[in-house]
């Protein structure tokens, strides 16, 4: 099985980023949390970070032809604009679980929308780093089942 697990912009920017909101931990240890939990499930876990809409937008279509069986994507504030995104995880159908770090249902108004959950299978949000790897388990179950 293998997983891409994307992150939007300003992602890179984690232990630096507004740490009582996102906390201290950097992106480092996060991509070193989601490989870890990757080698104890023997899944492949691809991990891609951007801050260009255009790029997330094409690495999301080269999954559809490099064998990647799911995706986890933390789109940062292109959830609350991107139709793009929407669409381009649309077009490749593959099973797709939308983190957010942050509870963004607590926070502001222009936060409460999100575009590319109606193409998700699932949304975990406010469960800090671990809902990274909460996400490739649900992937996992799902293609168990
Ligand atoms: C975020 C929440 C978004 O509203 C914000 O723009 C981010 C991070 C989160 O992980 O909580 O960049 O997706």
């Amino acid at each position: 099985m293998k997983l891409l697990i994307i992150n939007g912009p300003n992602l890179n920017m984690l232990g630096i980023r507004e740490p009582a909101i996102y906390g201290a931990e950097n992106y480092e240890t996060l991509c070193r949390r989601i490989l870890d939990f990757a080698a104890a499930n023997h899944v492949e876990a691809e991990l891609y970070q951007s801050n260009h809409e255009g790029d997330l937008v094409d690495k999301i279509q080269a999954a559809y032809f490099d064998g990647t069986d799911g995706i986890v994507i933390n789109p940062g504030a292109y959830t609350h604009t991107s139709v793009a995104l929407l669409d381009a995880v649309k077009a490749v159908g593959l099973p797709t679980v939308e983190v957010h770090i942050s509870d963004v249902s607590a926070r502001e108004d222009f936060r409460q929308v999100s575009y590319i959950r109606a193409a998700c299978a699932a949304t975990i949000s406010g469960h800090g780093l671990a809902g990274y790897t909460e996400a490739m388990q649900l992937l996992l179950e799902r293609a168990k089942a």
